[in-house]
């Protein structure tokens, strides 16, 4: 039985995405670049929790032993077999190389093994691509946010990968400021989803924090100065007058926090919308989960914004959109050789880079 797939599809549209740039392993076979048949990944998080953190060495084997396993289950959940796939797509770049090595050596297998096309692809340009998933159109030129752990960068993006960097932060990435404001405050790690769920009960005006840049015409962003306010609210001022870390004071703090990292994103994709003259914004990467700056984003979107926001499962790393941006990339003829070697970086500084 074919899962979701009209009959009157051409099959060999369908892409395997693998994903393993982390310690999470995800599989995704994707239609056309834009209908997802079927996901699915193991995650080592559990595993990590008592090492305090990732380790790289254990993760790179954890992706080994579990991605034939993974290859199985999604084309099981599609009702295909592996005849079926037209491509396989992996995020080679950036990333830890261990992990990286794996997915890429899975994928290799399996493009050596039917003959088909195996097609390398960007992690941070496959966030934004996710907007396509579950639509068949997208608009381009527009303006896209990536916001993750590891990146929070402004782009205008030409076509599906193809992105010219505006610009992005000059020290912490969004989704790594909100890990070091929920280690600071105690609130453990993933700190991003337990800010976003205590910021729902505080009130951000009652301990405001700075917001770097927000007036200048710079597409720059800064977290090292709210960062250190928060933990000087927390302390007290020369030791005067310390946060209350009981659940008030803990849901203020979180709102506060919250409040200012989602004026500085969005203020900053406004300001990178109209200097590049478009009205279309799009958002990826982990910290597009946080449902304050999706209520914002959807505000905007009600003043005559066109904005396009994956799912939240989309937002955080995923296979799916690698599939998408693979698929895209095939399209255009842009396949890799079996020799891929992955790069734990990639071409995404902040230097005017265009990554394809
Ligand atoms: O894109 P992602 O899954 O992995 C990277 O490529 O980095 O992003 C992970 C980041 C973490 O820093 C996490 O705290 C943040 O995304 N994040 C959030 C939320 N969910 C995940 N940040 C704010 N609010 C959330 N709901
Ligand atoms: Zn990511």
């Amino acid at each position: 039985m074919l899962l979701g797939r009209p009959c009157h599809a051409a099959p060999m549209a369908i892409v395997l995405g693998i994903e393993s740039s982390c310690d999470d392993t995800a599989v995704a076979l994707v239609e056309d670049g834009w209908r997802v048949l079927a996901e699915a990944s193991a995650s080592q998080a559990d595993d990590f929790a008592a090492w305090g953190g990732v380790v790289p060495e254990l993760a790179a084997r954890g992706h080994l032993a579990s991605l034939p396993g993974l290859i199985q289950v999604a084309l099981d959940r599609a009702g295909l077999t592996l005849a079926a796939v037209g491509a396989v797509a992996v995020g080679a770049w950036p990333g830890l190389i261990g992990s990286l090595l794996s997915g890429v050596t899975a994928a290799k297998l399996v493009a050596a093994r039917r003959g088909i096309p195996l097609v390398a692809v960007d992690h941070i340009a496959a966030h934004l691509a996710a907007v396509h998933l579950g639509r068949e159109h997208v608009p381009y030129p527009h303006v896209g946010l990536v916001a993750s752990g590891g990146h929070s960068h402004y782009y205008l993006a030409r076509e599906p990968g193809r992105l010219d960097l505006l610009g992005g932060t000059i020290d912490d990435a969004a989704g790594e400021a909100f890990d070091k404001a929920a280690a600071c405050l105690g609130l453990g790690y993933p700190g991003g989803p337990r800010i976003d769920a205590l910021a729902a009960r505080g009130d951000a005006r009652r301990r405001p924090l700075p917001r770097s840049f927000l007036t200048d015409d710079t597409i720059r962003l800064s977290f090292a100065g709210v960062k250190t306010a928060l933990l000087y609210q927390v302390r007290g001022p020369l030791g005067r007058d310390p946060l209350t870390l009981d659940e008030a004071g803990l849901a203020d703090a979180c709102a506060s926090f919250q409040a200012a990292v989602i004026d500085c994103l969005v203020g900053k994709l406004l300001l990178a919308a109209r200097q590049q003259g478009v009205r279309t914004v799009a958002v990826g990467g982990g910290v597009a989960c946080n449902r304050g700056l999706r209520a914002r984003l959807a505000a905007e979107a009600a003043r005559g914004l066109a904005l396009l926001l994956p799912e939240p499962i989309h937002c955080t790393d995923n296979a799916a959109m690698i599939a998408s941006l693979g698929y895209h990339r095939w399209q255009r003829g842009e396949v890799a050789d079996l020799d891929l070697a992955p790069l734990p970086t990639g071409g995404t500084g902040l230097r005017g880079a265009t990554l394809s």
